[in-house]
């Protein structure tokens, strides 16, 4: 990279001229650059580029079209499709709190047992739902319609509102080719797709890390010297001694994947929350997994990693992995919104209890003992993940990281 900077400018003798002005100059107008080695460089190159490159999902055949992509957002706005018509989907993933309610669990028509994700970049992600209970986004945009305790509508219902409603219908039908028939399932499916092919076009928008990351990348070291410092050993530790990258990995950090990290699954009043044991049990008995008959993708090539699931002991409380992007914005954290801030995020991967692990747990997971500067750093790492134009900071900005532990 240094002789990358170097090469273009000039060649022999004068490179270490040349290279000391242009440190001096990022020193006086930005601040300090630390030092990143090839292997850092490489990780943090992993984490971009931002926007990705988003192809259609194969397992609808309306992704990515304009006309289910407004028939979906009508959808998802529409509180005649709940139960009721007191409810949509806006109700819980509220647009202007990044799609998320800010509550510790959602709440429809009566308590869940979770925390309401937001919707950013799902097209990233190959499971749904905090235990991966759907293998397509479409399949997961029907759970809460049916859902008892979120939208509470049936299969027939859904069907017959689109029906009814003159606009949905010809909407449907410009989307689909032809007006919602007879079949109930097919009509409520083909809801899921277009719903989803909306929820696939929210994605967050470029943060100070991606300018980071591009001009590291491109050996352009005076910009990347404007990434503030905080941020800049933050990352180091994200990368390096704190191993967040393992899970927290590629352009959306998450691998996409299930780990358990010690955030207790008991749910109040009523036993346990299985996880990804359960998801996996859920995904295996539903006809509108990608192995059933409305996956329009012919090669079938996404289902294979369905076919061969089955739950294990580990699995138990296991959940997903939640990508980081923007995640200053989407408090309280972890799948029962258990904890509050970014700094008790922080604090519970300092702090963790070995034992909470399962016996066959987690060997990544090491309680890492940081300091307070340290876990400020970290902070400021996840706050810089933060799309520009969503402001700088929530009003509520998280308190300085409480006292060492060392
Ligand atoms: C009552 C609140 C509520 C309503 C209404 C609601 N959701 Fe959700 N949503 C949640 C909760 C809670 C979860 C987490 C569920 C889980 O993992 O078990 C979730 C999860 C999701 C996910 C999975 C995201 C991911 O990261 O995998 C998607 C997609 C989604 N909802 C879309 C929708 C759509 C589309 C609608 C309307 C048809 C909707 N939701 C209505 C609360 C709600
Ligand atoms: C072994 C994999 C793994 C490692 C390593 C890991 N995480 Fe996580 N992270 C997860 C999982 C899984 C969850 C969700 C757990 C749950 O809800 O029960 C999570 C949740 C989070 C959340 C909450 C996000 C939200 O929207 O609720 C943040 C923030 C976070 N991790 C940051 C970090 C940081 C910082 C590090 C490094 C110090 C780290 N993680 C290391 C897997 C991991």
């Amino acid at each position: 990279m240094w002789q990358g900077v170097a090469r273009g400018i000039v060649s022999g003798a004068s490179i270490v001229i040349v290279l000391a002005w242009v440190c001096a100059d990022a020193l006086a107008q930005t601040g300090q650059l630390l030092s990143f080695s090839q292997s850092d460089i490489r990780r943090i190159r992993s984490l971009g580029p931002w926007p990705p490159n988003l192809p259609p999902d194969p397992s609808n055949r309306v992704s990515g079209k304009p006309a289910a992509i407004e028939l979906g957002e009508r959808l998802f706005f529409s509180a005649a499709l709940s139960g009721n018509g007191s409810m949509h989907c806006a109700s819980c993933h509220v647009p202007a709190r990044t799609w998320t309610d800010g509550r510790a669990r959602g709440s429809g028509l009566s308590e869940l047992d979770r925390n309401t994700p937001t919707l950013e970049n799902l097209r990233l992600q190959r499971w749904y739902g905090w235990d991966g209970a759907n293998d397509t986004l479409w399949a997961q945009s029907i759970r809460p319609l049916l859902d008892q305790r979120e939208m509470h509508s049936s299969v027939a219902a859904v069907a017959r509102t689109v029906r009814q409603d003159a606009q949905l219908a010809s909407m449907y039908a410009k989307t689909f080719g032809r007006l919602p028939g007879a079949g109930d399932e097919r009509v409520l499916v083909n809801v899921g797709k277009a719903l989803a092919a909306f929820q696939e076009t929210i994605v967050s928008a470029r943060s100070p890390f991606d300018a980071f990351r591009d001009a590291l990348v491109a050996g352009d070291l005076v910009s990347a010297a404007r990434y503030p410092e905080a941020a800049q050993r933050g990352l180091t530790l994200f990368i390096g001694r704190g191993n967040c990258i393992a899970c927290h990995a590629g352009p959306a950090f998450s691998n996409g994947e299930f780990h358990e990290i010690g955030i207790g699954y008991f749910i109040t009043g009523s036993g346990v929350d299985s996880g990804r044991h359960g998801g996996i049990a859920r995904l295996r008995s539903t006809r509108l997994n990608l192995l059933g008959p409305y996956n329009d993708d012919r090669s079938r090539k996404a289902a294979i990693g369905t076919r061969h699931l089955r739950e294990q002991q580990r699995n138990f409380g296991e959940f997903r992995t939640p990508g980081l992007r923007n995640v200053v914005l989407t408090a309280p954290y972890m799948h029962n919104g258990s904890l509050a801030t970014l700094c008790d995020v922080v604090n519970h991967y300092s702090e963790l209890n070995e034992e909470r692990l399962h016996a066959d747990g987690e060997r990544i997971l090491k309680p890492l003992r940081l300091i307070a500067d340290e876990k400020n750093d970290l902070v400021a790492f996840l706050e810089s993940l933060t799309g520009v134009g969503r402001g700088a900071a929530p009003a509520e900005r998280p308190a300085a990281c409480g006292a060492t532990v060392r």
